[in-house]
């Protein structure tokens, strides 16, 4: 391990430039205009995962953005692990909001990152986290210190819902075949509170459209007499919460997986400071459901939001108009047992029903997934546990996130294989936001990490 260790260091430099290097390639996958850039994305993820000895890599096309693979099977007899992450970001809008553009790298200082984070989107999420496995099993092969079989896919479509990664899956079973799934596309709760995710929810996204008179009208001849679609997307929406922050949706809750009350305690032992929090949004309070705390409201519990909202007139000064149209984007957070396209009916149903006659309403789903849980008492977890607490000093602590990753729940289903969470992200590196960032200590704490994972897992799973 020494070796491994000693290489990584010597390295380090050229590890950072190459990381610069492929956040300079703006990888939306959500826009077609970037659809190239995205390709040569994962070109470039290719080429680094050969140049550190991969074999059999290949850029496969899909329907949609290509899955990068490769693999190094050394011994047949050992254990494999298989390293999925994602090389698509999300848009960078709002522009304006970046401190510096978004695909251009700059290195800087934030109070949580004393030693330094990169700004750029996809910093974080998740070409830097991804990128460590590269360097990490480039360090492996180079010390001649690869304990496992390892195999990568890596995706371009995780930001848009994996559309075309589940037949992948399905078609690809034995090239894919694994004892573990390891993914570093979560967060850890400070750099000094190491902790691995063992749990993500899963999301039912759609959106809705109010439809009213049959043209915009004017706002003083009609208003009063005719629905305005606006108006009543908002108290329909305003009344898919009651008073407690419950969501009104009938059979909602039948499903949700009850968390027990020492599990709770657990969680809500980790350190977590909610003025920090707070100070941090610049918000005089935190809102959620009543009965559970922020912790709680974030991780284990299922949220109705809505994303995006529009119609009627945005444009500068004021037009007096009564909108034919109104629109939102609503997401739901959902938690173990509850299925996705069964909100999806359900919150369609209750939509329709309660819309007065005055409108008509559409619901068009968007993407979907499922949440997951990981358990603790595996050798993967075990592996994740020994590796943190030997860099970071201190043992981690298992924290259920908040985000999805819908493939989690899928490589269980398809592959038969469970996945282990063991992200070096903080909740406060902004991704998605304008200005995401990586700290550097993380992109090289990851590094330094993964290598001890491989070798406690190939010693455990003996
Ligand atoms: N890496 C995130 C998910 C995440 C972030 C999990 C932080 C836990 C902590 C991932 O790239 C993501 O953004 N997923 C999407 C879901 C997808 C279907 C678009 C999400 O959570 O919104
Ligand atoms: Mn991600
Ligand atoms: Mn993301």
């Amino acid at each position: 391990m020494k070796n491994v260790q000693n290489y990584i260091a010597e390295n380090k430099e050229r590890f950072l430039e190459e990381l610069l290097e492929l956040l300079r390639i703006p990888s939306v996958s959500a826009d077609s205009a970037y659809r190239n850039d995205v390709r040569k994305t994962a070109e470039y993820v290719a080429l680094k995962l050969k140049k550190a000895g991969a074999e059999n890599v290949e850029v496969v096309p899909t329907k949609g953005h290509p899955i990068v693979y490769a693999d190094k099977i050394i011994n047949p007899d050992l254990p494999t692990v298989l390293v999925y992450g994602h090389y698509d970001v999300q848009p960078p809008d709002p522009i304006d909001l970046w401190d510096s553009p978004p695909f251009e790298p700059v290195i800087k200082e934030t109070p949580l990152h004393p030693g330094g984070a990169i700004f750029a989107r996809g910093a974080c999420d998740d070409k830097g986290q991804m990128y460590m496995h590269v360097k990490a099993f480039e360090a492996m092969l180079a010390a001649n210190e690869l304990p496992c079989n390892v195999k990568f896919m890596i995706e371009g479509e995780e930001e848009v819902g994996s559309d075309n990664l589940g037949d992948f899956c399905e078609s690809n079973k034995e090239r894919l075949a694994a004892d573990v799934v390891l993914i570093s596309d979560t967060s850890i709760i400070a750099n000094d509170v190491p902790s691995i995710t063992t749990g993500l929810r899963g999301l039912s996204y759609l959106e809705v459209e109010v439809v009213g008179p049959n043209k915009d009208l004017h706002s003083g001849v009609y208003g009063g007499a005719v629905g305005n679609p606006i108006n009543i997307l908002c108290e329909m929406i305003a009344s898919l919460k009651d008073e407690n922050n419950h969501i009104t949706i009938p059979g909602f809750y039948d499903k949700v997986a009850v968390v027990d009350a020492s599990e709770r305690k657990q969680m809500n032992a980790a350190p977590f400071s909610e003025e920090a929090y707070k100070n941090a949004l610049e918000i005089a309070d935190v809102h959620g459901e009543t009965g559970y705390t922020t912790i709680e409201r974030a991780s284990i519990r299922p949220t109705l939001d809505v994303n995006g909202m529009w119609g009627g007139y945005i444009g500068e000064g004021a037009k007096t108009v009564l909108p034919s149209k109104a629109f939102a984007k609503i997401s739901m957070r959902l938690v173990p047992n509850q299925s996705s396209d069964e909100i999806t009916e359900l919150f369609t149903k209750h939509f329709e029903s309660i819309a007065p006659d005055s409108v008509k309403v559409k619901v068009k789903p968007h993407h979907g997934g499922e949440a997951a849980v990981t358990p603790t008492n595996t050798p993967e977890y075990m592996a994740a546990y020994k590796a943190m607490e030997q860099t970071f000093g201190k043992a981690p602590i298992p924290e259920r996130g908040g985000g999805s990753i819908p493939i989690v729940a899928l490589f269980e289903k398809v592959l038969g294989v469970k996945t282990v969470l063991m992200g070096f992200g903080l909740n406060s590196d902004d991704i998605h936001s304008p200005n995401e960032h990586y700290g550097l200590f993380n992109y090289y704490k990851g590094i330094e990490t993964i290598p001890y994972f491989y070798k406690h897992y190939a010693e455990l799973k003996q």
